[in-house]
């Protein structure tokens, strides 16, 4: 039996078979820990973090298309088509996709068959992909001024996007010039909810657990007017 206290989620150990049995629940989340656990090959932290961006942003955000972009092994598109079938595709594009991505996409679709086609992992820079106003797009730590692409890219199409910002840095991103009140991750992190509102978003900021990672800011924004945004 394992003690859960000490597991630490934010770990960047990986997830293989000895640890089955701290997934051994009836929930979804176990039954996807269970299928990251057996393909070897995710650390444990990527877990957590996909699932606690991917359960908040389906609250606030269905159907679409998927497009994660510097998406690692991906498991955050696929997240997102388990918990919300309306949409029918995800594209999931990195510069340097994991060889262990394939495994990792073999596996759930071996656990959600329905996922089998749907998803398309890509060696691509995100700069160069086509995005349209139907698009949701995800991103979970794009690191410093990469986040502020993957905010342009959305901006451009007038697409739903959702970031989970990581590695602020005041040299290459906008802080807003409040960073002589807040520290300068913060400061860019408002700063970029004023660019969002000021191209007429509609944001909405929340955290996922800080034990997961101390990069926690998660920030979704949708084109106000846009078809199935809120009034
Ligand atoms: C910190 S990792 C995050 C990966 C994944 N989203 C996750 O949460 O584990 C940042 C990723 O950005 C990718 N990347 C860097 N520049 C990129 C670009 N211009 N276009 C696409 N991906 C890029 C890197 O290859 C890397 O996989």
């Amino acid at each position: 039996m394992h003690d859960d206290a000490r597991f630490d989620r934010s770990s960047r150990n990986k997830l293989t078979p000895h640890d089955l049995d701290r997934f051994a629940g009836p929930t979804l989340f176990d039954r996807v820990g269970r299928v990251v656990c057996r393909a070897a090959c995710l650390p444990r932290k990527e877990l957590y973090e996909a699932w606690e961006v991917a359960r908040r942003v389906r609250r606030r955000f269905r159907g679409g298309r998927v497009v994660d972009l510097a998406c690692g092994h991906a498991l955050l598109a696929h997240l997102m088509l388990v918990l919300d079938d309306r949409s029918e595709r995800a594209l999931a594009v990195d510069l340097r996709v994991p060889e262990s991505a394939a495994s990792l996409a073999a596996a759930l679709a071996g656990e959600w068959p329905r996922l089998t086609g749907r998803v398309s992992v890509e060696r691509a820079a995100l700069e160069s992909v086509p995005l349209g106003p139907e698009d949701l797009v995800v991103s979970v730590h794009a690191c410093g001024a990469l986040t502020d692409a993957v905010l342009s890219a959305a901006i451009g199409a007038r697409a739903r996007v959702a970031v989970l910002p990581c590695c602020h840095d005041a040299r290459t991103c906008d802080a807003g010039s409040v960073d002589g009140w807040v520290d300068a991750p913060l400061a860019i992190d408002v700063t970029r909810v004023a660019r969002l509102r000021a191209a007429g978003y509609r944001v909405h900021t929340q955290r996922i657990p800080a034990e997961i990672t101390p990069k926690n800011r998660l920030l979704l924004a949708e084109p106000i007017g846009a078809a199935g945004a809120e009034p």
